[in-house]
């Protein structure tokens, strides 16, 4: 038994938003992402810490904590940044919502790869721009862009291409030969591009390499905004602790200007919990990995089983995106809920006769989910 993620926290009588949905029902609930393991202790050490000094203040991020992120980067993605490009952001989600507004004019199009995390769907209409979707495509077990479709498309409407970077939900872990594909389309068109890269660190798959698309090439990392966090890897994302890495300044200035009045200032006890984990926090972030690769495989092994369910395999992210059409249920996401289990829907996605399934929690937790969900199917 690995002790640092079993027995789990149990956060049923507190403030969890992944709990609070079915404290008054017998419901496991394996939707929202976040993750019912206890914060490495390495960071809330840090907190402490910082709590000896009684005064929580404005704070300015400090050279150390830049460095941190700077170094944390070059050593797990082989990425050489400057600190000066870093912006610090109270949260991914404002990140990728402040590109749309740097996208062209009013009307302008942004390109998206449904399924995909839903507010990254909402962001272009929160800016009065247009969203395009290219839907992904799985092929054998293999999620992947649909090139045809993607060549089919109005490339001069597009003025931002919007990647998720390992892509939530298919889990995919885009190759290099896939990013250069979609570089050369947006050098030759001019597009900004925004990678949504909060779930790098969660590579499952030993023969992934996450590479950030900025890296590849500098014509590309002068045409991107990438955004990153240690909310989801190290899970504090409560913590409300985020940043952009802009290499380009004019790029930089401009979406800096674009956050003013609606960008608060960072975050205290996230910027000290980020510090530590860029620092100290990879012993553990490798014990997660070993327990989340697991979790994957029980995962897998479990929906092969099961007659009308197919999934693909995990590269990244503790989320398991399930086929769920040959069910012949209208509603699958509801139809597991009456039986036992929270999931996702994913017709918030984009698509429909899906659910995403969260297996970062205990395995004992994780096995009750999957044996409910065996008999909901035997039960029809
Ligand atoms: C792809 C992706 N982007 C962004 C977020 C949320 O980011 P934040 O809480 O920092 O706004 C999530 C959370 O699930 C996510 O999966």
């Amino acid at each position: 038994m690995n002790t640092l993620f079993e027995p789990s926290p149990d956060r049923r009588h507190t403030d969890s938003m992944k709990w609070q949905r079915y404290r008054d029902s017998d419901v496991i609930p394996l939707w929202v992402a976040d993750m019912d393991f206890a914060t490495p202790e390495v960071i809330r050490t840090a907190i402490t810490a910082r709590l000896d000094h009684p005064v929580l203040g404005y704070a300015h991020p400090w050279p150390s904590l830049n460095l941190a992120v700077v170094e944390g980067i070059a050593r797990d993605h082989a990425w050489q940044i400057a600190p000066e490009w870093i912006v610090w952001l109270p949260g991914v989600i404002p990140g990728f919502n402040l590109a749309c507004r740097l996208a062209g004019e009013p009307g302008a199009g942004i390109l998206a790869f449904p399924p995909v995390y839903p507010p990254i769907l909402a962001a272009p209409a929160n800016h009065e721009r247009r969203l395009i979707r290219s839907h992904l495509v799985e092929t054998e077990g293999h999620w992947g862009i649909d090139w045809e479709h993607f060549a089919s498309l109005d490339h001069h409407a597009i003025r931002l291409l919007m990647l998720c970077n390992p892509h939530n939900p298919v889990g995919r872990v885009w190759t290099r030969e896939e990013l250069l594909r979609l570089g050369r389309y947006a050098d030759h068109h001019d597009w900004l591009i925004c990678s949504d890269d909060i779930h790098c660190g969660l590579v499952l798959d030993a023969q992934s390499t996450y590479r950030p698309i900025a890296a590849l090439d500098e014509s590309l990392a002068q045409r991107t905004i990438t955004l990153m966090a240690p909310s989801k890897t190290w899970n504090i994302p409560a913590l409300s602790t985020a940043f952009a890495i802009i290499p380009n300044a004019q790029l930089r200035q401009q979406f800096i200007l674009a956050g003013q009045g609606l960008i608060s200032s960072p975050n205290l006890l996230g910027l000290v919990a980020t510090e530590a984990a860029y620092r100290h926090g990879d012993p553990w972030r490798q014990a997660l990995l070993g327990y989340l690769r697991e979790n994957a495989r029980l995962v897998t092994d479990n929906i092969a089983s099961m007659p009308g369910l197919r999934s693909t395999p995990v590269e990244a992210t503790y989320l398991a995106w399930i086929d769920c059409r040959e069910l012949n249920q209208a509603r699958p996401q509801r139809f597991f809920e009456h039986h036992g289990v929270g999931l996702s829907d994913g017709k918030d996605f984009g698509m429909e006769g899906y659910v995403r399934l969260n297996f970062a929690c205990s395995r004992s937790l994780l096995s009750q989910a999957l044996s409910r969900m065996q008999a909901a199917l035997s039960a029809g």
